[in-house]
């Protein structure tokens, strides 16, 4: 199975990361990296009360769970190879330390070995409004190939639920992988 890591760090919209992890456990072996900060958000946006729990929930053989704190996982290193990375939701700390090289824990560290290996990062940044310093942090890695893929919806699919919003959001975040999915429907013109 080929590889992807995603990271979920303390941002609001942990139930992106959530849908995308379900949809890459279809296809691919997933690390999965939470930040100690996306524990509480999680706990309030889903309900998940500890990161044990998480495993539990998301307890399959391609699915490999680290905390921040594991900083000698596979993926801290380039001589592991996977096809990219998702940072979904991204905090605005995250971002910056990602932005500045500051790879102090498993989440900019897998971050930055993804850039230095010339790999895919995609990054679904959550803050509003968003300062000069955030704005600056996103056009730093933009320029050098990072993909700053924010979770905002369209209307023109027609979404009813939040899930249809959800699936929409993560759909565009897999078309940026390059990965197929009909998670959404696709404007065709009129
Ligand atoms: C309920 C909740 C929602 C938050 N939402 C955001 C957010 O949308 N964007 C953001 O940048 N920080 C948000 N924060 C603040 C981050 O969690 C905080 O800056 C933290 O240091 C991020 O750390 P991490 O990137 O290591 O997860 C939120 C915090 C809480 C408790």
């Amino acid at each position: 199975m080929e590889r992807l890591i995603l990271a979920i760090t303390g941002a609001s919209g942990i139930i992106y990361g959530i849908r995308l992890l379900d949809e890459l456990s279809k296809n691919f072996e997933v690390s999965v990296i939470l930040s100690k900060n996306a524990i509480q958000v999680i706990k309030h946006e889903i309900g998940i009360e500890s990161l044990h729990e998480f495993k539990q929930r998301f307890n399959k053989p391609n699915i490999k769970i680290y905390s921040e704190n594991d900083i000698d996982a596979s993926v801290a290193s380039g001589s592991y190879k996977t096809r990219g990375m998702f940072i979904v939701p991204c905090s605005m700390k995250t971002l910056s330390s990602i932005a500045s090289g500051y790879a102090d824990n498993l989440i900019t560290r897998a971050a930055d070995v993804t850039i230095k290996e010339g790999r895919k990062l995609i990054i679904s940044p959550r803050e509003m409004p968003l300062s000069s310093i955030h704005l600056e942090n996103m056009l730093k890695l933009a320029k050098i190939g990072v993909i700053i893929a924010p979770p905002v919806p369209a209307f023109y699919h027609k979404p009813n639920t939040i899930d249809d919003i959800v699936n929409f959001i993560v759909g565009k975040l897999l078309d940026s992988m390059g990965i197929e999915n009909q998670l959404y429907r696709r404007w065709n013109g009129q």
